[in-house]
């Protein structure tokens, strides 16, 4: 099975991680793909920022790659020879607008199907936005995130406070 795990990855978390590690797995190939959409909120992190990220934190697994896409989800999974969509489930929170999203993505394209993975309990309240806030608002998101994350997050917040917001 060749899988794409898609997001935004915006940053990176450890519960991305727990399920790339665990999907890594299950799929004889895994791709990381990285949503590259300027009209979404605005992001903190550029797409190859996201995309080195990836690299230094998953690289060493040997049957994954990383990519950055746009446009419909479904097309780029079948483009890249994908037969599922692999997605976290964080809580019954996340259940309404996963399910809705693999509806439509099996309407699209009905030869590729949405797995979902449920999420470790340690990691179940983490999302990128909670990352990012608890940051700017100066807490400690170490436990939260990759080392490559903290080090860029720590330039960031360190850069903004000498030269405005961070985002
Ligand atoms: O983890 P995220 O950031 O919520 O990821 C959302 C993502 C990237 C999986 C979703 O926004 C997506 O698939 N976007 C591509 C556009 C698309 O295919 N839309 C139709 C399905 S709803």
């Amino acid at each position: 099975m060749t899988a794409v795990y898609p997001g935004s990855f915006d940053p990176l978390t450890n519960g991305h991680l727990d399920i790339i590690t665990r999907a890594s797995k299950i799929a004889d190939k895994l791709i990381v793909a990285v949503l590259n959409n300027s009209s979404k909120t605005p992001a903190m992190f550029s797409v190859d920022d996201r995309l080195a990220i990836l690299e230094e934190t998953c690289g060493h697994i040997k049957n994954i790659e990383f990519a950055a896409f746009s446009g419909l989800l479904v097309d780029f999974a079948a483009a890249a020879g994908a037969n599922a969509v692999i997605r976290g489930l964080r809580a019954v929170t996340d259940f309404e607008y996963e399910f809705q999203m693999a509806q439509t993505n099996r309407s699209l394209n009905d030869s590729i199907e949405t797995l979902f993975i449920s999420t470790s309990p340690q990691y179940s309240y983490l999302s990128s936005s909670i990352v990012k806030e608890v940051a700017i608002l100066g807490g400690n998101v170490d436990y939260m995130v990759p080392a490559a994350v903290r080090v860029r997050l720590m330039k960031k917040i360190v850069g903004a406070s000498c030269a405005g917001p961070v985002i």
